[in-house]
């Protein structure tokens, strides 16, 4: 049986991204955000005007898009009710948020340099896309505060030990471990469910995994 219902977000679970901008004064900000995905070299992120990152990334243009693995978990939870926006918009300021001008010390993450972008990459997180925005269209109307904006990503950083030991860039889903916000709790992933076709497709010549009973 199915019950028709209007749930107050509709957030079935995408990964959580730490996306860091520039400030107007050149300092780095820090936001989890997890409205969020990829098609081919590019990335639609869904958020909220009232931010500083959106303020960031329409004046400056450029992000790095971190994805914590499950272990950061507790940094991603610090920085939960903080923004850089000052003063703090009201809406948040009643649901308890404060400004906090240096987020990355609040978190206890390290900031690194990018390569071809201003703002920092974070060194805990073991995947950095530096990005650069293409554009931002409103979503849902005048009335709205949400955009959609379009980055194209322009260099690709992994940590070497979730690389596949094969020829070809290929990052083995074995060993990485998104961390995921499904409705507003944080999960990782459950093993793997069986052998996908769509993966061997894409990496021809190699078993996906051990075929498992009934698959
Ligand atoms: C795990 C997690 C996921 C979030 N996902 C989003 C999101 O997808 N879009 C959004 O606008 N805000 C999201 N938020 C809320 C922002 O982090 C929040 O608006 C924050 O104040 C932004 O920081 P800033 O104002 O310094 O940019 C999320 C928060 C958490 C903790």
């Amino acid at each position: 049986m199915h019950k028709v219902v209007r749930p107050k977000m509709l957030y079935f679970g995408t990964p959580v991204v730490l996306i860091s901008t520039l400030n107007p004064d050149g300092t780095p900000n820090v936001a989890p955000m997890s409205s969020v995905w990829w098609l081919g070299e590019f990335c639609v992120l869904g958020l909220s005007t009232a931010s500083r990152t959106v303020e960031n990334l329409a004046r400056h243009g450029e992000c790095v898009l971190n994805l914590p693995s499950q272990d950061l978990v507790g940094a991603v939870d610090r920085l939960a009710l903080l923004t850089g926006s000052d003063p703090v918009p009201p809406y948040k300021a009643r649901m308890g948020y404060r400004h906090e001008p240096r987020k990355f010390e609040a978190a206890g993450l390290t900031p690194v340099p990018s390569e071809i972008v201003a703002p920092p990459r974070i060194l805990e997180c073991p995947v950095h896309l530096e990005a650069k925005v293409l554009g931002i269209r409103g979503v849902g109307g005048d009335e709205s505060p949400l955009v959609a904006i379009e980055t194209r990503v322009l260099r690709v950083h992994i940590e070497e030990r979730l690389m596949m030991e094969r020829a070809g860039d290929y990052i083995d889903p074995e060993l990485w471990n998104p961390l995921i916000m499904s409705f507003c709790d944080f999960f990782g992933l459950g093993g793997k469910l069986r052998p996908s076709r769509l993966a061997e497709a894409w990496r021809p010549g190699q078993p996906t995994t051990t075929p498992t009973p009934g698959s």
